[in-house]
Parts: structure tokens; C-alpha cells; sequence
């Protein structure tokens, strides 16, 4: 972007892919960090005498209009950041979209709406979303890639649209890029991974890497009862993915062959139901032994014992990376587990990255200082894929 703003963006209209896909409670957003880590880039933009279109994705509508995953609330918040007024588009590339563009005068900011109220954003098909990104090269000069938590999809607005308009990485992706580059190249040692999250079959690339470069890798969340099912503990009714159990066992014995400790938890939480999220009703959980969990009962979130455990293993970490919480961290009953991990991240003298739209959420919802980590990622697939060395539509499509 540098390069862009030397040559001069005054008067030119740029299209800002950002990720603008927050958490929301209704029209509330319930955290603005991807928000916030994207404005520095369209404010310097706009300083520079640009008409800036921000454009982005939010949820995963099914490629039509619908006001559950309207990006207005975002707009609205993108104003307050910048400390000005954000026009905004009812549609994408229509009617609403042009007269909002062609009303920009230079310096200002519009936001459209949700990429993917458009079928040829996400379309397989290659041609349709070459139609709707020529239909997106149609309202800008210039193109800015700053989504970086998307830019591991290959859709019309990342991969297809840069082709078609002079582009270049905005703050954020250069940012993201040189942190992970961190954790892939000469990472320092010892180098610790805790992972969390519901589902191992998400993880299984990134462990595959892990297990040639980490030395410890904690696990915790809903994935910890297919590591202790596959080694043959009872598990009660605690989400299982059976499926997974071959491949867990092989990375069991894997970590065995190349000295890499695999740490799973001693104790959990237990309930005979899943926490009521909206009401937030106390849910008495027991503590258990991981190894013991009784008949009809799931587990919700690493014990006590677990989180010292935890912290003393990532006390002396020279590097941390850490993606997907401990347990149901939304309830407050099933907060402790991720709140000690965090907790051990900011204690822990190492340089500590904080990979994950739910593990970065989750700081923040309890309340850690940002600043108190290394790095807090806005990429929750993007930086894990960008671990497991994929090559990332985003990130090829700004390179050449
Ligand atoms: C994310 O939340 O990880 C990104 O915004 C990408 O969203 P997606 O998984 O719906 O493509």
C-alpha cells in the first residue's frame, strides 16, 4: 500500500477488501477487533484524498439478501472508529452501490453491503465469479487486499477481483503475513502450540505441521474427547468426532517418534446438558478426572488442575501460538479453562500470538488487555491454513 499512496490516491476510487465479519448479538457487536484492526488502513486511505469502498463478507448468508447479516451495524461502527461519516450501500454492485460511489467525494468512505448476499462471490464456478467481480472492478480504480481473515477463500472479491484492478496489501495482511512468518521460519524455542476448538477434523493439517516444528502442543476444548477416547478413556456423552480416532492415535505415536510432548487435560468440567447461552443460567458443573467422566455426562471445559498445568507449560515458552478456546467460554461457568490459558499467554515471556476469531474474541470478551499479547490475529482459518503452508488465494492474488 505504500506504493499505492507514493503514487498517489487522490481523487482515485479504492476498493478495500476488508473482513468485517464480527460476532453480533442481534445488531449488536459483540466484538469490533476486526473492525478496529482494518481502520488504520482505510483512514490513511481516506487522509489521502481517496474515495474509499469498503466491501466484505459477514456470516455465511445463503447468497441472497437478508438483513440477519446486513453489514449496516458494521458501517455504523467503522464511522465511530474513524470519527466519520461512513456512507452505506443497501446492495453490493446495484443501484444503491453506484449513486453511493458516485457520491463520494474525496476523502470520504462508503461501506457496501455484504458480499455474499451475491451468488458470484462464493460460486465454484469460475465464471460466475469472474461476472461478479467484473461487476466489482466496475466501481473502483484501485484495489486494497486487508481482509486477511478471509484470504484463504477463493472468492470473486480476494482472489478473482485484484486480478482485474492495479492492487496491493493493505497494513493488515502485511502485518498478519510477518507475524505467522514468525512461527514458520527459525521460530524460536521452545516453541508451544495450545489448541482448542470444537472439532479435531478442523485441526488435522495444522497438527500435520505442528508435529514437525512445536515442542509441546496442549489440546483442549471439544476436540480433547476424541484424543481421550482414542486412548481407550470413557468419555460419557461429551461431543466425539469417531471418525478422527485412526488419525488421532497416529498423531499420538507420531509426537511419541519426534519427542514432541502432547499434553491433554486431568480434569474437566461436567454437565448432563449443554449451557443455555442466552440466559446464562448457572449450570453447577462438577470437576472430573479426564480420564473418568461419568455415563451422561459431557465435558464443557478444562479443569482446574489442567489450567495450572497448562500455565506451567507455557511458562518458559520462547513462542506461543494459541488458537480456539478451552471450553464453552461464552457461559461463565466454562470461561475458566480459556481465561487461564490467556492468563498464561500474558505471563509468559515469550513472544505469544493469539491465532482465531474465537480465541481472539474470547480475550477480549474477558477482558485481557490486547496489548498485553504478542499478536492477536484477525485470522481464525486464514492463519491456521497459512500455518500448514496452503498457498491462500488472498495472499497469491496480491503477490503477483
Ligand atoms: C472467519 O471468520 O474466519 C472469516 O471471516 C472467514 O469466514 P468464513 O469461514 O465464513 O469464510
Amino acid at each position: 500500500i505504500d506504493e499505492l499512496l507514493t503514487e498517489g490516491v487522490a481523487g482515485k476510487r479504492v476498493f478495500v477488501r476488508a473482513d468485517l465479519n464480527v460476532p453480533l448479538d442481534g445488531t449488536t457487536i459483540t466484538d469490533d477487533g476486526r473492525i478496529r484492526a482494518v481502520a488504520p488502513t482505510i483512514a490513511e486511505l481516506a487522509r489521502a484524498g481517496a474515495r474509499v469502498i469498503v466491501a466484505s463478507h459477514l456470516g455465511r448468508p445463503k447468497g441472497a439478501q437478508d438483513p440477519a447479516f446486513s453489514l449496516a451495524p458494521a458501517a455504523a461502527r467503522l464511522g465511530e472508529l474513524l470519527g466519520a461519516p461512513v456512507a452505506f450501500a443497501t446492495d453490493t454492485v446495484g443501484e444503491s452501490a453506484r449513486a453511493t460511489v458516485a457520491d463520494l467525494a474525496d476523502g470520504q468512505v462508503a461501506v457496501v453491503e455484504n458480499l455474499r448476499f451475491n451468488p458470484g462471490e462464493t460460486s465454484k464456478d469460475d465464471a460466475e465469479r469472474g461476472a461478479f467481480a467484473d461487476e466489482l472492478a466496475g466501481l473502483a480504480d484501485l484495489y486494497v487486499g486487508d481482509g486477511f481473515g478471509a484470504v484463504h477463500r477463493k472468492h470473486a472479491s480476494v482472489f478473482d477481483l485484484p486480478a482485474r484492478l492495479p492492487h496491493a496489501a493493505g497494513h493488515l495482511i502485511a502485518t498478519e503475513v510477518g507475524v505467522l512468518q514468525k512461527l514458520t521460519d527459525d521460530v524460536k524455542r521452545p516453541y508451544a502450540v495450545v489448541l482448542g476448538g470444537a472439532k479435531v477434523s478442523d485441526k488435522l493439517a495444522v497438527i500435520d505441521h505442528l508435529l514437525e516444528r512445536a515442542d509441546r502442543i496442549l489440546v483442549g476444548g471439544g476436540m480433547v474427547f476424541t484424543f481421550l477416547k482414542a486412548q481407550g478413556h470413557e468419555i460419557g456423552s461429551s461431543l466425539v468426532q469417531e471418525d478422527q480416532i485412526p488419525a488421532v492415535r497416529e498423531y499420538l505415536d507420531r509426537a511419541k517418534e519426534r519427542g514432541v510432548e502432547f499434553v491433554l487435560p486431568v480434569d474437566v468440567l461436567v454437565a448432563a446438558e449443554f449451557p443455555d447461552l442466552r440466559t446464562k443460567a448457572p449450570a453447577h458443573p462438577e470437576t472430573v478426572a479426564a480420564d473418568a467422566i461419568p455415563a451422561g455426562r459431557m465435558g464443557l471445559d478444562i479443569g482446574p488442575e489442567t489450567g495450572r498445568l497448562y500455565a506451567s507449560k507455557l511458562a518458559d515458552a520462547a513462542t506461543v501460538f494459541w488458537n480456539g478456546p478451552m471450553g464453552v467460554f461464552e457461559h461463565p461457568d466454562y470461561a475458566e479453562g480459556t481465561r487461564a490459558v490467556a492468563q498464561a499467554l500474558v505471563d509468559s515471556p515469550g513472544f505469544s500470538v493469539v491465532g482465531g476469531g474465537d480465541s481472539a474474541a474470547a480475550v477480549r470478551i474477558l477482558g485481557f488487555d490486547e496489548n498485553a499479547f504478542g499478536h492477536i490475529s484477525t485470522g481464525g482459518g486464514a492463519s491456521l491454513e497459512y500455518l500448514e503452508g496452503k498457498t491462500l488465494p488472498g495472499l497469491a492474488a496480491l503477490e503477483d
